[in-house]
C-alpha cells in the first residue's frame, strides 16, 4: 500500500502525541496519585435540607480539629450566604444540590467542584492568601444562574476563631471507592 509522505508524517505525529498523552496520564496516576474523583456518597435531593449532613450549613470543626465547610446549593443561591475562613488552612468542602446541577467555584483559587443532585461532592482545598473571594455557580442552572453567587472572606489564620466542634455527620457515609 502506498502511503503519501505527508500522510505518514501526520500518522506518526498523531501516534507520538497519543503516546505522550496516555503516558502523562499513567505517569501522574502511578507516581503522583492523581486519580479521578471516586468519592461516591448519595443523598435524596428532596429531603437534603433535613438530612443530618446538610440540615446545618456553614463552617465546623471535626473531633480531630480539622475544618469543614458544608454548603447547600439551590436555585439560585448557596447556603450559607457568607462565610469567613482562615488562610492557609486545609478545608474539606461538602456540597450537594436540592434541585439541579450547579457549579461551585471560589474564583482565583483551585477550589471548584460540580454539584449534582443526589450526590455529595467533597474536596479539600486551602486558600493561600487573605482577601474577599467571589464564589460563583459555573454550571448553567436556570433563569437566575447569573445571580447565583456569594462571598468568601479569607482572614489570616492568627485572626481566625475556630468554629464549633461537631461529630462528623459525613463519617458514617464515607466509603465508596
Ligand atoms: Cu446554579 Cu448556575
Amino acid at each position: 500500500m502506498n502511503v503519501d509522505l505527508y500522510e505518514k508524517i501526520w500518522m506518526w505525529g498523531v501516534g507520538i502525541m497519543l503516546f505522550a498523552f496516555f503516558s502523562a496520564t499513567a505517569w501522574s496516576a502511578v507516581t503522583r496519585q492523581i486519580h479521578p474523583p471516586s468519592h461516591v456518597e448519595t443523598i435524596d435531593p428532596k429531603t437534603a435540607l433535613n438530612d443530618p449532613r446538610f440540615a446545618t450549613q456553614g463552617l465546623w470543626t471535626d473531633n480531630e480539629g480539622r475544618l469543614h465547610l458544608t454548603v447547600m446549593s439551590m436555585m439560585f443561591t448557596f447556603l450559607p450566604q457568607r462565610v469567613t475562613v482562615p488562610a492557609g488552612v486545609p478545608i474539606t468542602f461538602h456540597l450537594t444540590s436540592r434541585d439541579v446541577v450547579h457549579g461551585f467555584q471560589v474564583i482565583r483559587t483551585n477550589a471548584q467542584v460540580m454539584v449534582v443532585p443526589g450526590y455529595v461532592s467533597q474536596f479539600t482545598a486551602m486558600i493561600p492568601k487573605p482577601g474577599e473571594y467571589l464564589i460563583a455557580c459555573n454550571e448553567y442552572c436556570g433563569i437566575g444562574h447569573h445571580q447565583m453567587s456569594t462571598t468568601m472572606t479569607v482572614v489570616p489564620a492568627a485572626e481566625f476563631t475556630m468554629p464549633e466542634q461537631r461529630d462528623n455527620p459525613f463519617a458514617a457515609h464515607a466509603g465508596g471507592h
